[in-house]
């Protein structure tokens, strides 16, 4: 009998992103503190018994984007995730791989890691291999710096490359509004404009450090002191290839967001609200001002990748 394995993965908002030079590989030292919200993307493995790989893809429609947008090919980082769990483990069956997004495409909130940390859970589970989680997350730092706060969840600080994780304590739920854009911004130029700002001297090369007003406010679950200390490196670099976003900005902080900030490397706009209903109010400006794509709200901390029982 052929196996069915159902996981969903969380996607992400960086309370606090402190971006480093540029090192050798490329890559940039960050500390950032990571929080899972309840927006998850579920992938749906099926193990074959031939040496076939196949990838289809939903969309929700509360991310307005059509499925035919993203790659249904061995490019996605879903498909790589099952090659990669299959060469660690000598699979050599095929697999039937189905994800259905809810969270923005490429808007600065993981949902293709998120798809890679479901799809490593899935392929481990469907191919029986008994992968433990730190070999999973071995596996996931492989794939990209976000994948293993997918896997992770709940809030967590990351360092070296974003990827490498401690808990962070909270208190209570956070209710968040994210207002997408369907031209997203690629992570790459992102910080290729962070690293021309550097190399011009318009900012200031830093050894990134922790946040100490995050930590706090986040502990106490203050969620006035949290919106107060939202701040992200990469907003200044996304809003100079994004002009267009300081107007979401500026309409979520008319409506009283608590803290407004660009997701990552954007272009989705995050603000920080009191309560779900504010997060509604907060959610019906945006909609109503015609400067987002799509509107959504969530909160968070949410739980990393799970194989889900039966059909939810
Ligand atoms: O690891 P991932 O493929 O998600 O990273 C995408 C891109 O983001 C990298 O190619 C790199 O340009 C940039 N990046 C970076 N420093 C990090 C994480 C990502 O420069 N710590």
């Amino acid at each position: 009998m052929t196996r069915e394995v159902r996981t969903r993965a969380p996607g992400k908002v960086n309370l606090h992103l402190a971006v480093g030079p540029r090192q050798d590989d490329g890559y940039h030292e960050l500390v950032t503190v990571f929080q899972a919200v309840n927006l998850y993307e579920t992938v749906v493995a099926r193990a074959r018994t031939d040496s076939t790989y196949t990838l289809t893809v939903e969309t929700s429609p509360t991310i307005a984007v059509s499925p035919e947008a993203i790659p249904q090919d061995e490019t996605n980082l879903a498909w790589r995730a099952a090659r990669l769990v299959a060469d660690e483990a000598g699979i050599t069956d095929g697999i039937d791989l189905h994800i259905l997004k809810r969270i923005p495409v490429a808007g600065g909130m993981a949902g293709g890691s998120a798809d890679a940390a479901a799809s490593l859970v899935a392929c481990a589970q469907a191919w029986d291999v008994g992968a433990s989680r730190s070999t999973l997350m071995g596996w996931a730092r492989q794939l990209g710096a976000d994948v293993p706060f997918a896997l992770h969840g709940a809030t967590a600080m990351g360092v070296g490359r974003g990827d490498d994780l401690s808990p962070v304590m909270t208190h209570g739920e956070f209710h968040w509004v994210f207002a997408t854009q369907h031209d997203g911004l690629s992570t790459p130029a992102v910080y290729a404009q962070f690293d021309h700002e550097v190399d011009t001297g318009q900012r200031l090369a830093r050894s990134p450090q922790p946040d100490e007003a995050v930590m706090k406010a986040l502990m106490a679950g203050d969620a006035h002191a949290l919106g107060a200390a939202l701040a992200n490196d990469l907003e200044g670099p996304a809003l100079t290839l994004a002009p267009h976003l300081r107007a979401t900005m500026d309409v979520a902080r008319e409506a009283d967001a608590l803290g407004v900030v660009v997701s990552g490397s954007g272009p989705t706009v995050a603000a920080l609200a009191r309560s779900r209903q504010h997060a509604l109010a907060i959610a019906a400006h945006l909609t109503a001002s015609d400067t987002a794509d799509a509107v959504l709200t969530a909160s968070g901390p949410a739980t990393g990748a799970v194989v889900m029982a039966g059909d939810a």
